[in-house]
Order: structure tokens, then C-alpha cells, then sequence
């Protein structure tokens, strides 16, 4: 594939952007160095022998740690052998409070339950039914920003807002004009206070409460309550007995075990519609936001969306395969800047990987934003070139590209996301020419997504 990748940057005659990146952590850096950098940014815990090795193997207080890039060693853990791999302590204590025990924490017969139940509300065709609600959204938030088009605008908010918007009218049908700033402030609260991994989050099991745990209970109860009357609002709104469902509400509430024919109870709507709006909105937000930063930063990679764009406009929503390179440039941010920057696993029985023997609670990294940058799997891995990802350009390894995971644990919600993102970026990059105010670097921050550690101001003009 390496030579694939060769062969096709090969024939790219300029020089392409290379993005400022993040600094690299210093070779031999100690356990309590990675936990201090750990607390800024995961991403900055990794040395240049990340970039370029196939396995990294380490120890955390106590427990073996893989770090894996080779393709075959990551399909044995996301596929072959899936079953033996869960969600680590750490991720659940940090994730749980705002999840609960929603499709992406669950794990095994309750997991497969709620993903046999999910499933038909994310299909390809499913997703064609609410792309209705993408476009009003996105085009509200245009003109939004269209009114504000000559002072500088902060994109990075505009991006979570439209994103939380298309999350409220996909799942509910309503917009979230009234209760977007709380869930908002809800998210923000959470990620600055709560959200980050304290050292006894990594050291304590799970059934030992942290200092921190106690603060997430207390944010939990609010949480809940949070989206049970938002629940309670679209119940309010009407009930759809008969007719076609209108939203993931009802494709949700309508969702039934294909073995037990069982719904799932209120206590579980709720984490599903937490966890939908959640693993949704900020990974799709945060995607938009460094497409439009590596297009501001590549004029003319903009003017190739703008015109592709353009051509598509008008007349109902675009069909995707009429926007091959808007979704090529998608491509190339998700590679450059996968929203979910660490898959973290953690083993419940003894296995053998890559020639390695793990035992139980050791811990294995597959981190996209390792993978995508490696060494060895790309050519030239650093700089922004969407060419390598139109059709008819060789397609990189399924294992080396995984910017929605693989496997039984895939994203549910990778096709939702990639429609979602392809119709706004073509949207915004149709009508705005999009440029920096200060073009100092943003440099991405691993803490939960791939965040920027500042929001730039972007000047905004019609085209
Ligand atoms: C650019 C946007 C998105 C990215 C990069 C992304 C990334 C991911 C990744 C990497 C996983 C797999 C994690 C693992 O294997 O541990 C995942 C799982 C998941 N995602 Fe997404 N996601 C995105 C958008 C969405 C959307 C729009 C939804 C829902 C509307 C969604 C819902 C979920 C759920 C529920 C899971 C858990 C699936 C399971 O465990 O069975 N995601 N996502």
C-alpha cells in the first residue's frame, strides 16, 4: 500500500500544505511525564518511534500495554477476535457519566441487543430520510453566518452549533434554538471539569469510586434529568402511531429486539438519545471545523470544493457521488485529524498479538491518529492531499485508515456522519470564501476528540 500511496502523491505536481503539527514527546519519557502531558493532551504522550514502529510495548502501573500500527495485529483485536477486547476502566469511568449504559459502552449480550435493535435506524436508508433535517439545518446556520459575514466569526462555535442543531432535528424533528446553549454548556462543563482522566481514574478498578467519581455522580443526576425532559418534550409534541417515523426518536422508540421483541425502557431511551447526540454532534463538529482550517490554509484545494460545490447546487439535496472530491477532502481531515484520535481496548482474557502474550486487563492502543500519520503505511503522512482519496486512487489498507474504528464495534453512525459533513462542507464552501484572521497555528489536543487548542477567527466572504 506504501507504494500505492507513493505512485499517487507521485503525480501531485505542487507542494502540498503540510499542517502545523503537535510537538513530539522526548524519547524515554517517564510514567509521571505522560501522566502531566496526558492531562493537556494524549496525542503528546507519543514519540517519534511511534510514528514509525509497528508495536510499541509498555507498562501502566502494573498492566502490559500494546500500542498497535500493523494492520494484521489490529484486525485481530477490532475483528478476529473482538469478543476479548472491551472498553478500558478509564474510558467508561470518563464516558459513563454522560453515556450511562448506552450502545457505546455496553458490552457483550447487552451491547448486541441494543446494536441488532439500532441497526435498522442508521442504514443507508434510514440516514436518506433525514437528510432533509441536515440540509435546513446547515443552511440556517449559513445564514447565520451570513449576517455576520463582515466581522470575524469563530467557525469552530458555528460548526458545534450547526452540528448540534442537525443532532436535535435528526433525532427529535426539533431544533435546539431553546435547549442548545444548556446541552452545550453541559458538554463544556463536563469536558473542563470532569472530563479528563485523573491519575486515580487510572490507578483505582472500577467499583473503587475516585474523588472525581463523586463529582460525575452529582453531574449525572442533572444530566438525566437534562435529557428526560427533552424526552418528555417530543412526547409531548405528538405521538407518530401509524405513520412513517419522522426522526431516530421514533426510529428508537419503534426499535425492537429481533430475538425478545423487547423495547427498550425509558431509563435506556435516555442513554440512547444521550449517546446518539453526544458520540454524534462534537466528533462531526470537530471533522467540519479542521476541514475548513486545512482549507482556509490551501486556497486552492477550496477552489476545487467551491466549483464542485457549485455545480451540484440548486434543486434539492446533492447526491454524494456528485461531490466525489468535497468527500475526498473529508476524507483526507479525518486522516489528518480523526475526531476519535484513540481506540483504547482492554483485554478480558489472555490472547496473543503480534507475537506478543497479553493477560487479562492488559491494555491495547489502536490510535487513528497514529495509524494515519505512520511512517511506513503513507506517503508523505503529513501533508494534506484529499487526491489520495478520490475514486480510481488506490484505496489505503481497511486496517490503516480508521477514522470510524472496524469491525462488530464499528461507528453506527459512520455513514450518518460522512453524508452529514460531505452536504455542509459543500454547502459552506459553495456560498463562503473562507480565510484566516491570524494565522498562527492551531494545533490539535487529544481529550476525548481531537480538539483544537484554540478556535482561530475566520473572515468569511460570498462568493
Ligand atoms: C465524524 C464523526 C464521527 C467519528 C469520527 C466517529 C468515530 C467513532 C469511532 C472511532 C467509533 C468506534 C470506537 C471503538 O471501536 O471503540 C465510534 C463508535 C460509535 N459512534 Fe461514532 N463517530 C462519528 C459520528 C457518529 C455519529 C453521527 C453517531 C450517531 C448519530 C455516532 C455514534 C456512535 C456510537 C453509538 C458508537 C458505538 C458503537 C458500538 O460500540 O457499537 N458516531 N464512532
Amino acid at each position: 500500500m506504501a507504494e500505492a500511496q507513493a505512485r499517487q502523491s507521485d503525480a501531485v505536481p505542487r507542494a502540498a500544505l503540510v499542517p502545523p503539527s503537535p510537538p513530539r514527546a522526548p524519547p524515554g519519557m517517564s510514567t509521571l511525564g505522560q501522566l502531566a502531558a496526558m492531562r493537556t493532551s494524549a496525542i503528546e504522550t507519543w514519540g517519534q518511534q511511534a510514528y514509525e514502529e509497528d508495536v510499541i510495548k509498555g507498562r501502566f502501573f502494573g498492566h502490559g500495554s500494546l500500542i498497535l500500527n500493523a494492520p494484521d495485529a489490529i484486525r485481530h483485536v477490532l475483528v478476529d477476535n473482538y469478543e476479548n477486547y472491551t472498553r478500558t476502566a478509564a474510558g467508561i469511568r470518563v464516558l459513563r457519566p454522560m453515556l450511562g449504559e448506552g450502545l457505546l459502552l455496553a458490552e457483550g449480550r447487552a451491547w448486541k441487543h441494543q446494536r441488532r435493535t439500532l441497526a435498522p435506524a442508521f442504514t443507508p436508508r434510514a440516514v436518506g430520510m433525514l437528510v432533509p433535517h441536515m440540509i435546513s439545518a446547515a443552511d440556517e446556520a449559513i445564514a447565520d453566518l451570513d449576517r455576520r459575514r463582515d466581522r470575524p466569526v469563530d467557525l469552530r462555535e458555528a460548526m458545534q452549533l450547526m452540528a448540534l442543531e442537525i443532532a436535535g432535528r435528526t433525532m427529535f424533528s426539533f431544533g435546539m434554538q431553546q435547549h442548545g446553549r444548556t446541552l452545550r454548556d453541559f458538554v463544556i462543563d463536563y469536558g473542563i471539569r470532569l472530563g479528563r482522566p485523573r491519575l486515580l481514574d487510572l490507578l483505582l478498578p472500577l467499583w473503587w469510586p475516585t474523588p472525581h467519581d463523586l463529582s460525575r455522580a452529582v453531574f449525572r443526576k442533572r444530566w438525566v434529568r437534562f435529557v428526560a425532559m427533552l424526552i418528555a418534550e417530543r412526547r409531548a409534541a405528538g405521538k407518530n402511531e401509524g405513520a412513517p417515523p419522522r426522526d431516530l426518536f421514533d426510529l428508537t422508540v419503534a426499535a425492537r429486539d429481533p430475538e425478545t421483541g423487547a423495547a427498550f425502557s425509558d431509563d435506556q431511551l435516555g442513554d440512547q438519545v444521550a449517546t446518539m447526540i453526544l458520540a454524534g454532534h462534537e466528533t462531526t463538529a470537530t471533522a467540519l471545523f479542521w476541514a475548513l482550517y486545512l482549507l482556509a490554509l490551501d486556497p486552492q484545494t477550496q477552489e476545487r470544493v467551491a466549483t464542485e460545490a457549485r455545480a451540484v447546487s440548486g434543486g434539492g439535496a446533492p447526491q454524494l457521488e456528485r461531490l466525489p472530491f468535497t468527500r475526498a477532502v473529508l476524507d483526507e481531515t479525518l486522516r489528518l485529524y480523526p475526531p476519535a484520535f484513540l481506540i483504547a481496548r482492554a483485554a478480558a482474557g489472555p490472547d496473543q498479538v503480534a507475537g506478543m502474550t497479553l493477560a487479562r486487563n492488559d491494555i491495547v492502543l489502536i490510535a487513528p491518529w497514529l495509524l494515519h500519520r505512520h511512517e511506513k503505511l503513507w506517503r508523505e503522512p503529513n501533508a494534506f492531499l484529499p487526491e489520495r482519496f478520490l475514486p480510481g486512487a488506490p484505496p489505503p489498507d481497511r486496517f490503516a485508515y480508521l477514522p470510524f474504528g472496524v469491525g462488530p464495534r464499528v461507528c453506527i453512525g459512520a455513514h450518518f456522519a460522512v453524508v452529514e459533513a460531505t452536504l455542509a462542507l459543500a454547502r459552506l464552501i459553495g456560498t463562503f470564501r473562507v480565510e484566516l484572521v491570524d494565522r498562527a497555528p492551531v494545533l490539535p489536543l487529544g481529550v476525548v476528540t481531537t480538539q483544537p487548542d484554540r478556535s482561530p477567527m475566520f473572515r468569511i466572504s460570498r462568493r
